[in-house]
Protein backbone atom coordinates (compact mmCIF):
# COMPACT_ATOMS: atom_id res chain seq x y z
CA UNK A 1 0.00 0.00 0.00
CA UNK A 2 1.23 3.86 -0.87
CA UNK A 3 0.20 6.66 0.81
CA UNK A 4 -0.19 8.37 -2.68
CA UNK A 5 -3.88 8.39 -2.63
CA UNK A 6 -4.78 10.34 0.21
CA UNK A 7 -6.64 13.35 0.58
CA UNK A 8 -4.17 15.53 0.35
CA UNK A 9 -2.98 13.82 -3.55
CA UNK A 10 -6.85 14.35 -4.54
CA UNK A 11 -7.11 17.96 -2.73
CA UNK A 12 -4.62 19.18 -4.73
CA UNK A 13 -5.52 18.58 -8.01
CA UNK A 14 -8.93 19.53 -7.12
CA UNK A 15 -8.33 23.15 -6.43
CA UNK A 16 -7.81 23.19 -10.36
CA UNK A 17 -11.29 22.15 -11.05
CA UNK A 18 -10.01 18.70 -12.09
CA UNK A 19 -12.93 16.51 -11.97
CA UNK A 20 -12.48 12.37 -11.44
CA UNK A 21 -13.36 10.03 -13.62
CA UNK A 22 -14.36 6.93 -11.87
CA UNK A 23 -15.23 4.36 -14.37
CA UNK A 24 -17.34 1.47 -12.75
CA UNK A 25 -18.08 -0.13 -16.35
CA UNK A 26 -16.52 -3.52 -14.98
CA UNK A 27 -18.50 -3.28 -11.89
CA UNK A 28 -22.29 -1.54 -12.34
CA UNK A 29 -21.76 -2.03 -15.77
CA UNK A 30 -20.41 -5.46 -16.30
CA UNK A 31 -23.44 -6.59 -13.20
CA UNK A 32 -25.92 -6.33 -16.04
CA UNK A 33 -27.49 -8.83 -16.76
CA UNK A 34 -25.86 -10.57 -20.08
CA UNK A 35 -22.97 -7.99 -20.03
CA UNK A 36 -20.77 -10.59 -18.37
CA UNK A 37 -17.52 -10.43 -19.34
CA UNK A 38 -14.42 -12.67 -19.54
CA UNK A 39 -11.60 -12.68 -17.69
CA UNK A 40 -9.47 -11.49 -20.61
CA UNK A 41 -11.78 -8.75 -21.82
CA UNK A 42 -11.79 -7.47 -18.77
CA UNK A 43 -8.14 -7.34 -18.08
CA UNK A 44 -7.95 -5.95 -21.75
CA UNK A 45 -10.51 -3.00 -20.45
CA UNK A 46 -9.14 -2.38 -17.87
CA UNK A 47 -5.85 -1.34 -19.38
CA UNK A 48 -7.41 0.53 -22.06
CA UNK A 49 -9.34 2.31 -19.60
CA UNK A 50 -5.97 3.24 -17.72
CA UNK A 51 -4.11 4.55 -20.72
CA UNK A 52 -7.19 6.64 -21.52
CA UNK A 53 -6.51 8.42 -18.34
CA UNK A 54 -9.62 7.69 -16.12
CA UNK A 55 -8.65 8.33 -12.59
CA UNK A 56 -10.24 5.27 -10.31
CA UNK A 57 -11.34 2.12 -12.02
CA UNK A 58 -13.94 0.28 -10.11
CA UNK A 59 -12.45 -3.32 -11.48
CA UNK A 60 -15.04 -5.63 -9.72
CA UNK A 61 -16.90 -6.92 -6.97
CA UNK A 62 -14.21 -9.45 -5.20
CA UNK A 63 -16.69 -10.80 -3.05
CA UNK A 64 -19.18 -11.82 -5.12
CA UNK A 65 -17.20 -14.91 -6.99
CA UNK A 66 -13.74 -16.25 -7.18
CA UNK A 67 -13.51 -15.02 -11.11
CA UNK A 68 -14.52 -11.53 -9.71
CA UNK A 69 -11.83 -11.97 -7.22
CA UNK A 70 -9.02 -12.98 -10.29
CA UNK A 71 -9.80 -10.11 -12.09
CA UNK A 72 -9.45 -7.44 -9.12
CA UNK A 73 -6.65 -8.83 -8.29
CA UNK A 74 -5.03 -8.97 -11.55
CA UNK A 75 -6.33 -5.59 -12.53
CA UNK A 76 -4.79 -4.66 -9.47
CA UNK A 77 -1.47 -6.15 -10.13
CA UNK A 78 -0.76 -4.83 -13.63
CA UNK A 79 -2.74 -1.42 -13.38
CA UNK A 80 -0.48 1.58 -13.94
CA UNK A 81 -1.56 5.06 -13.01
CA UNK A 82 -5.20 4.77 -12.33
CA UNK A 83 -6.62 3.88 -9.08
CA UNK A 84 -7.94 0.46 -9.02
CA UNK A 85 -10.97 0.19 -6.42
CA UNK A 86 -12.96 -2.99 -5.51
CA UNK A 87 -16.36 -2.44 -4.29
CA UNK A 88 -17.68 -4.23 -0.81
CA UNK A 89 -20.95 -4.07 1.47
CA UNK A 90 -20.97 -3.34 4.55
CA UNK A 91 -19.52 -6.48 6.08
CA UNK A 92 -16.03 -6.87 7.53
CA UNK A 93 -15.42 -10.34 5.52
CA UNK A 94 -16.43 -8.22 2.32
CA UNK A 95 -13.76 -5.76 3.07
CA UNK A 96 -11.19 -7.83 3.96
CA UNK A 97 -11.83 -9.95 0.48
CA UNK A 98 -11.91 -6.47 -1.47
CA UNK A 99 -8.55 -5.80 0.38
CA UNK A 100 -6.97 -8.35 -0.78
CA UNK A 101 -7.93 -7.88 -4.29
CA UNK A 102 -6.81 -4.64 -4.28
CA UNK A 103 -3.94 -4.27 -2.19
CA UNK A 104 -0.75 -5.19 -4.93
CA UNK A 105 -2.19 -1.70 -6.93
CA UNK A 106 0.07 0.91 -6.94
CA UNK A 107 -3.19 3.15 -5.66
CA UNK A 108 -5.49 0.99 -3.77
CA UNK A 109 -9.57 1.95 -2.79
CA UNK A 110 -12.10 0.09 -1.04
CA UNK A 111 -15.02 1.09 -1.71
CA UNK A 112 -17.84 -0.19 0.78
CA UNK A 113 -21.51 0.65 0.82
CA UNK A 114 -25.10 0.36 2.54
CA UNK A 115 -28.34 1.14 1.32
CA UNK A 116 -29.42 3.93 3.82
CA UNK A 117 -32.85 4.52 2.24
CA UNK A 118 -36.23 3.37 4.04
CA UNK A 119 -36.81 0.75 1.70
CA UNK A 120 -33.43 -0.16 1.86
CA UNK A 121 -32.75 0.10 5.26
CA UNK A 122 -35.66 -2.62 5.48
CA UNK A 123 -33.88 -5.54 3.91
CA UNK A 124 -31.68 -6.05 6.45
CA UNK A 125 -34.13 -4.82 8.83
CA UNK A 126 -31.69 -2.04 10.74
CA UNK A 127 -32.92 0.64 12.80
CA UNK A 128 -31.49 3.66 11.65
CA UNK A 129 -28.86 3.35 14.64
CA UNK A 130 -27.87 0.61 14.03
CA UNK A 131 -27.39 1.31 10.81
CA UNK A 132 -25.04 4.21 11.58
CA UNK A 133 -23.41 1.67 14.21
CA UNK A 134 -22.24 -0.49 11.31
CA UNK A 135 -21.50 2.54 8.93
CA UNK A 136 -18.84 3.51 11.82
CA UNK A 137 -17.63 0.27 12.22
CA UNK A 138 -17.25 -0.44 8.30
CA UNK A 139 -15.82 2.53 7.52
CA UNK A 140 -13.23 2.20 9.85
CA UNK A 141 -12.30 -1.13 9.47
CA UNK A 142 -11.67 -0.32 5.99
CA UNK A 143 -9.95 3.11 6.92
CA UNK A 144 -7.49 0.54 9.17
CA UNK A 145 -6.70 -1.71 5.97
CA UNK A 146 -6.36 1.13 3.10
CA UNK A 147 -5.60 5.18 2.71
CA UNK A 148 -8.44 5.71 0.41
CA UNK A 149 -11.93 4.45 1.19
CA UNK A 150 -15.03 5.65 -0.74
CA UNK A 151 -18.44 5.36 0.86
CA UNK A 152 -21.61 5.17 -0.42
CA UNK A 153 -24.80 5.15 1.14
CA UNK A 154 -26.93 3.33 -1.61
CA UNK A 155 -30.22 5.17 -2.84
CA UNK A 156 -29.33 8.15 -1.38
CA UNK A 157 -31.66 10.28 -3.64
CA UNK A 158 -34.67 8.35 -1.77
CA UNK A 159 -32.56 8.67 2.12
CA UNK A 160 -34.37 11.43 4.16
CA UNK A 161 -32.29 14.64 4.29
CA UNK A 162 -31.54 14.33 8.41
CA UNK A 163 -30.44 10.78 8.01
CA UNK A 164 -28.42 11.39 5.05
CA UNK A 165 -26.57 14.13 6.02
CA UNK A 166 -25.99 12.02 9.82
CA UNK A 167 -24.41 9.02 8.04
CA UNK A 168 -22.08 11.06 5.69
CA UNK A 169 -21.20 12.57 8.86
CA UNK A 170 -20.38 9.33 10.54
CA UNK A 171 -18.34 8.36 7.28
CA UNK A 172 -16.25 11.47 7.25
CA UNK A 173 -15.23 10.68 11.18
CA UNK A 174 -14.66 6.93 10.13
CA UNK A 175 -12.02 7.89 7.68
CA UNK A 176 -13.36 7.65 4.26
CA UNK A 177 -11.90 10.47 2.18
CA UNK A 178 -14.47 10.31 -1.22
CA UNK A 179 -18.27 9.98 -0.55
CA UNK A 180 -20.18 8.75 -3.28
CA UNK A 181 -24.01 10.14 -3.96
CA UNK A 182 -25.97 7.76 -5.61
CA UNK A 183 -29.20 8.00 -7.77
CA UNK A 184 -29.42 4.15 -7.64
CA UNK A 185 -33.04 3.94 -9.36
CA UNK A 186 -32.46 7.05 -11.95
CA UNK A 187 -35.08 9.19 -9.39
CA UNK A 188 -33.18 12.59 -9.42
CA UNK A 189 -33.21 15.35 -11.18
CA UNK A 190 -30.36 18.27 -12.61
CA UNK A 191 -31.78 21.09 -9.81
CA UNK A 192 -32.30 18.71 -7.06
CA UNK A 193 -29.38 16.95 -7.73
CA UNK A 194 -27.07 20.15 -7.38
CA UNK A 195 -28.96 20.58 -4.53
CA UNK A 196 -28.49 18.29 -2.36
CA UNK A 197 -24.57 17.73 -3.27
CA UNK A 198 -24.42 21.79 -2.48
CA UNK A 199 -26.62 21.20 1.01
CA UNK A 200 -23.85 18.27 1.52
CA UNK A 201 -21.12 19.93 0.98
CA UNK A 202 -22.22 22.78 3.35
CA UNK A 203 -24.11 21.03 5.80
CA UNK A 204 -22.19 17.84 6.98
CA UNK A 205 -19.64 18.60 8.95
CA UNK A 206 -15.85 18.01 7.66
CA UNK A 207 -17.77 17.92 4.02
CA UNK A 208 -15.15 20.13 2.62
CA UNK A 209 -12.36 17.37 3.65
CA UNK A 210 -13.48 14.82 1.18
CA UNK A 211 -14.25 14.65 -2.42
CA UNK A 212 -17.86 14.18 -2.77
CA UNK A 213 -18.89 12.28 -6.14
CA UNK A 214 -21.82 11.47 -7.89
CA UNK A 215 -23.03 8.27 -9.26
CA UNK A 216 -26.22 8.70 -11.06
CA UNK A 217 -28.41 6.06 -12.99
CA UNK A 218 -29.99 6.22 -15.99
CA UNK A 219 -34.07 5.63 -15.77
CA UNK A 220 -35.27 8.85 -16.90
CA UNK A 221 -32.82 9.90 -19.53
CA UNK A 222 -31.17 12.39 -16.68
CA UNK A 223 -28.15 10.93 -15.86
CA UNK A 224 -25.76 12.83 -17.85
CA UNK A 225 -27.40 16.18 -16.98
CA UNK A 226 -27.72 14.83 -13.23
CA UNK A 227 -24.05 14.15 -13.36
CA UNK A 228 -22.93 17.50 -14.51
CA UNK A 229 -25.62 19.31 -12.54
CA UNK A 230 -23.97 18.00 -9.58
CA UNK A 231 -20.40 18.98 -10.55
CA UNK A 232 -21.22 22.15 -10.78
CA UNK A 233 -22.80 22.15 -7.13
CA UNK A 234 -19.07 21.06 -6.47
CA UNK A 235 -19.42 17.02 -6.98
CA UNK A 236 -15.88 16.42 -7.96
CA UNK A 237 -16.07 12.75 -9.31
CA UNK A 238 -18.45 11.22 -11.55
CA UNK A 239 -19.16 7.81 -11.48
CA UNK A 240 -20.09 6.57 -15.07
CA UNK A 241 -19.57 3.65 -17.50
CA UNK A 242 -18.32 3.29 -20.90
CA UNK A 243 -21.56 3.43 -23.55
CA UNK A 244 -23.81 4.07 -20.56
CA UNK A 245 -23.35 0.45 -19.92
CA UNK A 246 -24.99 -0.81 -17.08
CA UNK A 247 -28.43 -2.56 -15.38
CA UNK A 248 -32.11 -1.16 -16.93
CA UNK A 249 -31.26 1.77 -18.47
CA UNK A 250 -27.34 1.83 -17.91
CA UNK A 251 -25.24 4.26 -15.98
CA UNK A 252 -23.84 7.69 -17.07
CA UNK A 253 -21.92 7.42 -20.24
CA UNK A 254 -18.53 8.39 -19.85
CA UNK A 255 -18.13 9.99 -23.23
CA UNK A 256 -21.17 12.21 -22.78
CA UNK A 257 -19.97 13.69 -19.22
CA UNK A 258 -16.16 13.91 -20.51
CA UNK A 259 -16.92 15.20 -24.05
CA UNK A 260 -19.54 17.54 -22.47
CA UNK A 261 -17.06 19.17 -20.09
CA UNK A 262 -15.13 19.42 -23.23
CA UNK A 263 -17.24 20.98 -25.61
CA UNK A 264 -18.80 23.48 -23.18
CA UNK A 265 -15.56 24.37 -21.07
CA UNK A 266 -17.12 28.36 -21.83
CA UNK A 267 -20.08 27.42 -18.92
CA UNK A 268 -18.58 24.24 -17.44
CA UNK A 269 -14.93 24.97 -16.50
CA UNK A 270 -13.49 21.70 -15.31
CA UNK A 271 -11.04 19.22 -16.55
CA UNK A 272 -10.97 15.76 -16.75
CA UNK A 273 -7.43 13.68 -17.69
CA UNK A 274 -9.27 11.83 -20.39
CA UNK A 275 -7.37 11.44 -24.18
CA UNK A 276 -10.85 11.70 -25.90
CA UNK A 277 -9.04 10.37 -28.96
CA UNK A 278 -9.51 6.90 -27.62
CA UNK A 279 -13.17 7.18 -26.98
CA UNK A 280 -14.23 5.21 -29.67
CA UNK A 281 -11.84 2.58 -29.47
CA UNK A 282 -12.98 1.44 -25.72
CA UNK A 283 -16.67 1.88 -26.81
CA UNK A 284 -16.21 -0.46 -29.45
CA UNK A 285 -14.47 -3.17 -27.30
CA UNK A 286 -16.89 -3.37 -24.81
CA UNK A 287 -19.62 -3.06 -26.96
CA UNK A 288 -18.34 -6.05 -28.38
CA UNK A 289 -17.10 -7.83 -25.41
CA UNK A 290 -20.30 -6.95 -23.57
CA UNK A 291 -22.76 -7.72 -26.42
CA UNK A 292 -24.19 -4.72 -26.01
CA UNK A 293 -24.67 -2.66 -29.30
CA UNK A 294 -24.48 0.36 -29.39
CA UNK A 295 -27.72 2.37 -30.36
CA UNK A 296 -27.25 4.22 -33.79
CA UNK A 297 -28.20 7.66 -32.30
CA UNK A 298 -26.38 7.24 -29.29
CA UNK A 299 -25.05 10.72 -28.05
CA UNK A 300 -20.89 10.57 -29.16
CA UNK A 301 -20.37 6.97 -30.14
CA UNK A 302 -23.29 5.90 -32.12
CA UNK A 303 -22.83 5.40 -35.74
CA UNK A 304 -25.08 8.08 -36.67
CA UNK A 305 -23.28 10.73 -34.39
CA UNK A 306 -20.73 12.38 -37.05
CA UNK A 307 -23.37 11.31 -40.00
CA UNK A 308 -25.10 13.88 -41.73
CA UNK A 309 -27.10 12.55 -43.93
CA UNK A 310 -29.86 15.17 -45.25
CA UNK A 311 -29.31 17.08 -48.08
CA UNK A 312 -29.29 20.43 -46.23
CA UNK A 313 -26.92 19.37 -43.76
CA UNK A 314 -24.25 17.66 -46.32
CA UNK A 315 -24.32 21.23 -47.90
CA UNK A 316 -23.74 23.24 -44.91
CA UNK A 317 -21.14 20.34 -43.62
CA UNK A 318 -18.89 20.65 -47.04
CA UNK A 319 -19.33 23.79 -46.94
CA UNK A 320 -17.84 24.41 -43.55
CA UNK A 321 -18.12 21.56 -40.96
CA UNK A 322 -19.04 23.67 -38.05
CA UNK A 323 -21.86 24.67 -38.71
CA UNK A 324 -23.60 21.14 -38.20
CA UNK A 325 -20.47 19.50 -35.72
CA UNK A 326 -20.13 20.83 -32.29
CA UNK A 327 -17.09 18.99 -32.25
CA UNK A 328 -14.66 17.12 -34.60
CA UNK A 329 -14.99 13.11 -35.75
CA UNK A 330 -11.09 13.31 -34.21
CA UNK A 331 -11.70 14.11 -31.06
CA UNK A 332 -13.43 11.48 -30.10
CA UNK A 333 -11.11 8.96 -32.03
CA UNK A 334 -12.82 8.71 -34.96
CA UNK A 335 -10.41 8.43 -38.29
CA UNK A 336 -10.89 11.22 -40.75
CA UNK A 337 -12.27 9.21 -44.30
CA UNK A 338 -9.77 7.26 -45.07
CA UNK A 339 -9.25 4.85 -48.21
CA UNK A 340 -10.95 1.89 -48.22
CA UNK A 341 -8.56 -1.30 -48.87
CA UNK A 342 -9.07 -3.76 -51.50
CA UNK A 343 -8.37 -7.29 -52.72
CA UNK A 344 -4.85 -6.09 -53.71
CA UNK A 345 -3.74 -4.52 -50.51
CA UNK A 346 -1.12 -6.52 -48.75
CA UNK A 347 -0.49 -7.31 -44.72
CA UNK A 348 1.70 -4.25 -44.05
CA UNK A 349 -1.48 -2.10 -45.57
CA UNK A 350 -3.27 -3.77 -43.09
CA UNK A 351 -1.16 -3.13 -40.09
CA UNK A 352 -0.84 0.10 -41.05
CA UNK A 353 -4.94 0.44 -40.94
CA UNK A 354 -5.07 -1.51 -37.79
CA UNK A 355 -2.87 0.90 -36.03
CA UNK A 356 -4.63 4.35 -37.47
CA UNK A 357 -7.83 2.34 -36.05
CA UNK A 358 -6.35 2.41 -32.48
CA UNK A 359 -5.58 -1.65 -32.63
CA UNK A 360 -2.36 -3.34 -31.56
CA UNK A 361 -2.51 -6.67 -32.59
CA UNK A 362 0.56 -9.43 -32.53
CA UNK A 363 1.29 -11.84 -35.01
CA UNK A 364 -0.94 -14.47 -34.90
CA UNK A 365 -3.88 -12.47 -34.50
CA UNK A 366 -2.86 -10.31 -37.82
CA UNK A 367 -2.11 -13.64 -39.60
CA UNK A 368 -5.98 -14.45 -38.88
CA UNK A 369 -7.29 -10.93 -39.57
CA UNK A 370 -5.44 -11.20 -42.97
CA UNK A 371 -6.65 -14.13 -44.01
CA UNK A 372 -10.19 -13.20 -43.27
CA UNK A 373 -9.49 -9.94 -44.71
CA UNK A 374 -9.00 -11.72 -48.30
CA UNK A 375 -11.70 -13.61 -47.91
CA UNK A 376 -13.68 -10.62 -47.36
CA UNK A 377 -11.87 -9.31 -50.06
CA UNK A 378 -12.80 -11.19 -53.00
CA UNK A 379 -16.89 -11.12 -52.06
CA UNK A 380 -16.59 -7.43 -51.29
CA UNK A 381 -15.10 -4.70 -53.35
CA UNK A 382 -13.87 -1.86 -50.85
CA UNK A 383 -12.95 -2.99 -47.20
CA UNK A 384 -13.94 -0.40 -45.48
CA UNK A 385 -12.76 0.84 -41.68
CA UNK A 386 -15.61 -0.67 -40.11
CA UNK A 387 -15.18 -3.51 -41.96
CA UNK A 388 -12.03 -4.24 -40.37
CA UNK A 389 -12.94 -3.75 -36.72
CA UNK A 390 -15.65 -6.03 -37.28
CA UNK A 391 -12.97 -8.60 -38.86
CA UNK A 392 -11.13 -7.87 -35.46
CA UNK A 393 -13.61 -8.51 -33.27
CA UNK A 394 -14.62 -11.78 -34.77
CA UNK A 395 -10.63 -13.29 -34.37
CA UNK A 396 -9.85 -11.91 -31.02
CA UNK A 397 -10.99 -14.48 -28.46
CA UNK A 398 -8.63 -16.14 -26.35
CA UNK A 399 -11.79 -19.09 -25.97
CA UNK A 400 -11.51 -22.66 -26.91
CA UNK A 401 -13.30 -23.68 -29.92
CA UNK A 402 -14.11 -27.22 -28.96
CA UNK A 403 -17.19 -26.59 -31.60
CA UNK A 404 -16.08 -25.29 -34.93
CA UNK A 405 -18.13 -24.85 -38.40
CA UNK A 406 -17.29 -26.83 -41.23
CA UNK A 407 -19.47 -25.97 -43.74
CA UNK A 408 -23.36 -24.03 -44.29
CA UNK A 409 -25.45 -24.95 -46.96
CA UNK A 410 -29.75 -23.33 -46.63
CA UNK A 411 -32.13 -23.78 -49.25
CA UNK A 412 -34.51 -20.95 -48.22
CA UNK A 413 -37.46 -18.26 -49.49
CA UNK A 414 -41.01 -18.65 -50.26
CA UNK A 415 -42.67 -22.05 -50.63
CA UNK A 416 -41.74 -24.33 -47.91
CA UNK A 417 -39.44 -24.33 -44.39
CA UNK A 418 -36.00 -23.10 -44.99
CA UNK A 419 -33.07 -26.03 -44.54
CA UNK A 420 -29.98 -26.00 -43.40
CA UNK A 421 -27.56 -28.82 -44.18
CA UNK A 422 -24.57 -28.62 -41.24
CA UNK A 423 -21.05 -29.41 -40.99
CA UNK A 424 -19.18 -29.39 -37.31
CA UNK A 425 -16.14 -30.34 -35.75
CA UNK A 426 -16.64 -31.39 -32.29
CA UNK A 427 -13.81 -32.03 -29.94
CA UNK A 428 -11.63 -32.74 -33.50
CA UNK A 429 -14.62 -35.35 -34.89
CA UNK A 430 -17.16 -34.12 -37.69
CA UNK A 431 -20.64 -34.49 -37.65
CA UNK A 432 -23.27 -33.37 -39.60
CA UNK A 433 -27.07 -32.59 -39.91
CA UNK A 434 -29.89 -31.48 -41.55
CA UNK A 435 -32.40 -29.33 -39.99
CA UNK A 436 -35.91 -27.54 -41.19
CA UNK A 437 -36.93 -24.10 -39.45
CA UNK A 438 -38.94 -20.99 -39.61
CA UNK A 439 -36.44 -19.36 -41.46
CA UNK A 440 -32.94 -19.82 -42.43
CA UNK A 441 -31.15 -18.98 -39.27
CA UNK A 442 -33.74 -21.04 -37.08
CA UNK A 443 -33.33 -24.00 -39.43
CA UNK A 444 -29.22 -23.40 -38.70
CA UNK A 445 -29.51 -23.09 -35.00
CA UNK A 446 -31.99 -26.34 -34.59
CA UNK A 447 -29.12 -27.80 -36.39
CA UNK A 448 -26.56 -26.67 -34.19
CA UNK A 449 -28.53 -28.16 -31.57
CA UNK A 450 -29.10 -31.18 -32.85
CA UNK A 451 -24.89 -31.99 -32.92
CA UNK A 452 -24.75 -29.95 -29.63
CA UNK A 453 -27.62 -30.80 -27.60
CA UNK A 454 -27.75 -27.75 -24.82
CA UNK A 455 -30.52 -26.44 -22.46
CA UNK A 456 -29.29 -22.66 -23.20
CA UNK A 457 -31.83 -20.32 -23.91
CA UNK A 458 -31.39 -17.64 -26.63
CA UNK A 459 -31.87 -13.99 -24.98
CA UNK A 460 -30.43 -12.11 -27.48
CA UNK A 461 -30.51 -12.35 -31.34
CA UNK A 462 -29.29 -9.16 -32.84
CA UNK A 463 -27.95 -8.37 -36.50
CA UNK A 464 -26.44 -5.15 -37.41
CA UNK A 465 -24.92 -3.93 -41.39
CA UNK A 466 -21.62 -2.86 -40.64
CA UNK A 467 -21.69 -0.42 -44.27
CA UNK A 468 -24.31 0.60 -46.46
CA UNK A 469 -24.81 -1.94 -49.54
CA UNK A 470 -26.28 -5.34 -50.07
CA UNK A 471 -22.61 -6.75 -50.31
CA UNK A 472 -22.03 -4.98 -46.44
CA UNK A 473 -20.61 -7.85 -43.35
CA UNK A 474 -23.59 -8.17 -40.84
CA UNK A 475 -22.25 -8.14 -37.45
CA UNK A 476 -24.60 -10.91 -35.35
CA UNK A 477 -24.37 -10.61 -31.28
CA UNK A 478 -26.11 -13.76 -29.49
CA UNK A 479 -26.48 -13.92 -26.05
CA UNK A 480 -27.26 -16.97 -23.96
CA UNK A 481 -28.94 -17.91 -20.42
CA UNK A 482 -28.30 -21.71 -18.68
CA UNK A 483 -28.28 -22.10 -15.30
CA UNK A 484 -27.95 -18.45 -14.61
CA UNK A 485 -24.69 -18.36 -16.78
CA UNK A 486 -24.39 -15.96 -19.58
CA UNK A 487 -22.32 -15.85 -22.28
CA UNK A 488 -21.69 -14.02 -25.81
CA UNK A 489 -20.86 -14.35 -28.63
CA UNK A 490 -20.11 -12.40 -31.79
CA UNK A 491 -19.66 -12.78 -35.79
CA UNK A 492 -19.49 -11.01 -38.83
CA UNK A 493 -19.73 -11.80 -42.00
CA UNK A 494 -21.21 -11.05 -45.28
CA UNK A 495 -23.47 -14.07 -44.93
CA UNK A 496 -26.03 -13.15 -42.45
CA UNK A 497 -26.76 -16.72 -41.42
CA UNK A 498 -22.95 -18.11 -41.48
CA UNK A 499 -22.25 -14.85 -39.35
CA UNK A 500 -25.03 -15.86 -36.92
CA UNK A 501 -24.01 -19.71 -36.99
CA UNK A 502 -20.50 -18.26 -36.02
CA UNK A 503 -21.34 -15.85 -33.17
CA UNK A 504 -24.20 -19.06 -31.66
CA UNK A 505 -21.20 -21.00 -31.74
CA UNK A 506 -19.14 -18.67 -30.38
CA UNK A 507 -21.17 -18.66 -27.17
CA UNK A 508 -21.96 -22.31 -27.21
CA UNK A 509 -17.95 -22.42 -26.87
CA UNK A 510 -17.76 -19.96 -23.83
CA UNK A 511 -20.46 -21.70 -22.62
CA UNK A 512 -17.74 -24.82 -22.33
CA UNK A 513 -15.59 -22.73 -20.86
CA UNK A 514 -17.40 -21.07 -18.23
CA UNK A 515 -18.95 -25.01 -17.34
CA UNK A 516 -15.18 -26.30 -17.21
CA UNK A 517 -14.68 -23.35 -14.72
CA UNK A 518 -16.96 -24.83 -11.76
CA UNK A 519 -18.81 -21.61 -12.19
CA UNK A 520 -16.11 -19.45 -11.47
CA UNK A 521 -17.38 -16.43 -13.44
CA UNK A 522 -21.05 -17.27 -12.56
CA UNK A 523 -21.73 -13.97 -10.04
CA UNK A 524 -22.67 -15.95 -6.62
CA UNK A 525 -23.43 -12.59 -4.88
CA UNK A 526 -24.81 -9.44 -6.13
CA UNK A 527 -24.42 -6.12 -4.36
CA UNK A 528 -27.97 -5.70 -3.97
CA UNK A 529 -27.77 -9.19 -1.73
CA UNK A 530 -26.88 -6.63 1.68
O1 LIG B 1 -26.26 2.46 -7.86
C1 LIG B 1 -25.74 2.26 -6.76
O2 LIG B 1 -26.27 2.64 -5.70
C2 LIG B 1 -24.47 1.55 -6.72
C3 LIG B 1 -23.79 1.51 -5.40
C4 LIG B 1 -23.24 0.18 -5.09
C5 LIG B 1 -22.75 2.58 -5.35
O3 LIG B 1 -24.00 1.09 -7.73
ZN1 LIG C 1 -25.00 1.95 -9.52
Amino acid sequence: MTAETTKETIMTETSKDRVFIFDTTLRDGEQSPGATMTHAEKLEIAELLDDMGVDIIEAGFPIASEGDFRAVAEIAERSKSAVICGLARAQLPDIDRCWEAVKRAERPRIHTFIGTSPLHRAIPNLTQDEMAERIEQTVSHARNLCDNVQWSPMDATRTEWDYLRRVCEIAIKAGATTINIPDTVGYTAPRESAELIRRLIAEVPGGEDVIWATHCHNDLGMATANSLAAVEAGARQIECTINGLGERAGNTALEEVVMALRVRGDIMPYATDIDTRKIMQISRRVATVSGFPVQFNKAIVGKNAFAHESGIHQDGMLKNAETFEIMRPEDVGLAGTSLPLGKHSGRAALRAKLKDLGTEVGDNQLKDIFVRFKELADRKKEVFDDDILALVTATTDGDTNRLQLVNLKVVCGTGGPAEAVLEMEIDGQEYSATCTGDGPVDAAFKAVRQLHPNAARLQLYQVHAVTEGTDAQATVSVRLEEDGMIATGQSANTDTVVASVLAYIHALNRLLVRRGKTGSDVKEISYKDV
